[in-house]
């Protein structure tokens, strides 16, 4: 099978396209990663070029599936159970110690789920404390990528997922299958997933109300306007105070004023003005 070459100008419309959908930046030096990347849809959408495919996605009866699929095909989903752990001791110690105060349940919504890692680590963690219960703890998923969402349901990780997890915590809360394992249902009913797209700010509205949002190693793949669009938009659903975290490439100090940054020698995180 010979390669379909993407020229300077099918990416640049291309790539424009992507952004506007999905938030997600292919940069100049990026051409044949996207090039690759899209090689297969345009033999599923039988178009003979990336023109073709272009107006595949902008005009055809079929586009919305098609739309679907890239949101799979583009993402990263890199993810591992326990990443970035110093964060996640503050939302079971800090931001949960505040809604026991309060007498509230305690809403958490992980933004860029992948596929589960993170928000199953959150309800192991919080499972740990002994203080919350089903009721009183609201934990929300989403992401862009259909697939990832597809295995965050069945609940079944394999090794590489488990490269931070201590042994003590797969022994309580997974059981062996098959060369991997499913998580446990209690922690599974714990989680509630669907799939949101950032860039839909109306999606993000109606959400509800948060105590802390994680949108962690995603807004890496974002130019700066986009960042501030999304943080801006999750300001509008964090309860004053209420906590952000993102990765730690990731940064909003000279994007927005909607946050005070907190930095602790651990953990560097965000509050809701
Ligand atoms: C590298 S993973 C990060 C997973 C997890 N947050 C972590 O830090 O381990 C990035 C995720 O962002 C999702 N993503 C990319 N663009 C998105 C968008 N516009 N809306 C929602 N999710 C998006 C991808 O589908 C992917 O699952």
């Amino acid at each position: 099978m010979s390669t379909i070459v993407i020229s300077e100008h099918e990416f640049t419309a291309l790539r424009d396209l992507i952004r506007e959908r999905f938030g997600i930046y292919y940069d100049d030096t990026k051409q044949f990663l996207l090039q690759s990347r899209l090689q297969t849809r345009l033999l599923k959408c039988r178009v003979a070029d990336f023109a073709g495919y272009h107006r595949f996605l902008t005009a055809s009866p079929d586009r919305e599936a098609e739309w679907s699929e890239l949101a799979s095909v583009l993402s990263n989903n890199e993810t591992y159970f326990f990443r970035e752990r110093a964060q996640l001791e503050v939302l079971v110690t800090d931001v949960l110690e505040e809604s026991l105060r309060a007498g509230t349940p305690l809403r958490v919504w992980s933004s860029a789920s992948s596929t589960g890692e993170e928000p199953y680590t959150i309800a192991m963690m919080l499972h740990q404390t002994h203080r919350v219960t089903a009721s009183s703890v609201h934990l929300r998923a989403t992401d862009l990528s259909p697939r990832a969402l597809e295995r965050a349901a069945t609940g079944f990780y394999r090794e590489l997922s488990f490269r931070a997890t201590p042994p003590e915590m797969v022994q309580k809360y997974f059981r062996p299958f098959e060369g991997g394992f499913f998580v446990n249902d209690e922690i599974k009913h714990m989680v509630e997933f669907s799939r949101l797209n950032l860039m839909d700010e109306h999606a993000v509205a109606t959400m509800g109300t948060f105590d802390a949002i994680l949108c962690r190693n995603v807004l890496i793949y974002f130019e700066k306007s986009t960042q501030k669009r999304v943080v801006e938009a999750f300001a509008k659903v964090l309860r004053p105070g209420g906590f952000l975290f993102l990765g730690h490439a990731e940064s909003i100090m000279r994007v927005t004023d909607c946050y005070e940054p907190v930095v602790t020698p651990k953990a560097i995180y965000y509050r809701r003005k």
